[in-house]
């Protein structure tokens, strides 16, 4: 078992943001998390991460608890799990090739010594993986240079340089036209398959999470209602998961749900490959 989460839980005050989840992963996997906004989906990634502090509930990776870990176990797991958020999260006035190599350093040490702990070979290791997502000839310009879609493999790059086993992306192309969109999400599919890592990433909408997601787990007010194939995810499945409403207005992708049929969604799925080229 690569992962297994029991009866997570995160309550803020009276609400409860992430009720009582379980999920277990056996195997690499590319899983895709929706529900609607405030479903609880960055809750219960920021949990597994430990950037918050579950209520209840235990989260099991190599036979360990990672809620009790602490100190040089808990760097260590925050290395194992890199994190990929909306924003990006660069430094945006520090060069592609610098941001990518903070992923060494687990994001928090000082940046002051990090113009001298790198050398050769985290150069080359940063480059590569630029190269590997196409970016390095922007390797030398500033973050805040290059467009949302390039930021965002910056961040996909600095994660691989913490040669992490799981990544966590929040919504990481909510930010992103859908051209851009498509090249994060294949990104994060390929490390998938050609890296094995589990990728567990919260999308707002079905059909992104459909097209690159073998599993989906759909949260409805904290609640896990769904986690299956996506092939299974029913139109009546995703009413269940977004609510009553006939229509997803969250996100400028949504479509009807009466358009969810899997044809409709394969159909939609080879048009946006064409159109992007
Ligand atoms: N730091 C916080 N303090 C209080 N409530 C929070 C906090 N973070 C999240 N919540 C609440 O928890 C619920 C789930 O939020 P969140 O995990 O951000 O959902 P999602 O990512 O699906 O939009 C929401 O009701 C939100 O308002
Ligand atoms: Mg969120």
């Amino acid at each position: 078992m690569l992962l297994k989460i029991e009866s997570l839980t995160k309550t803020f005050g009276a609400a409860t943001a992430v009720d009582r989840a379980d999920i277990l992963v056996d195997k690499p996997a590319m899983i895709g998390v929706i529900g609607r906004s405030g479903a609880g989906k960055s809750t219960l990634l920021r949990m597994i991460n430990r950037l918050t502090d579950a209520s209840s509930g235990r989260i099991l990776v190599e036979g360990r608890d990672v809620l009790t870990l602490k100190g040089a176990a808990l760097r260590a797991w925050r290395r194992d799990c890199a994190m990929i958020f909306q924003q990006f999260n660069l430094v945006p006035r520090l060069d592609v090739v610098t941001n990518v190599m903070l992923g060494r350093l687990n994001g928090h040490s000082a940046l002051a010594s990090a113009f001298n702990v790198f050398g050769e070979a985290d150069i080359r290791a940063a480059l590569g993986h630029l190269e590997r997502l196409g970016i390095e000839g922007h390797a030398l310009k500033r973050a805040e240079a290059l467009s949302g879609g390039q930021q965002q493999r910056v961040a996909i790059a600095r994660a691989l340089m913490q040669n992490p086993k799981f990544v966590l992306a929040d919504e990481p192309i909510a930010s992103l036209d859908p051209m851009n969109a498509q090249v994060v999400m294949d990104a994060l599919r390929r490390i998938h398959e050609e890296d094995g890592l589990t990728v567990i990433c919260n999308l707002h909408t079905l059909d992104t999470a459909r097209r690159y997601c073998d599993r989906v787990i759909g949260m409805r007010a904290g609640r896990i209602v769904f986690d299956g194939p996506s092939e299974l995810l029913t139109e009546a499945m995703a009413r269940e998961i977004y609510g009553a409403g006939a229509e997803f207005s969250e996100a400028s992708t949504s479509t009807s749900i009466g358009a969810l049929a899997p044809d409709a969604a394969l159909a939609r799925a080879a048009s946006g490959v064409s159109a992007v080229g």
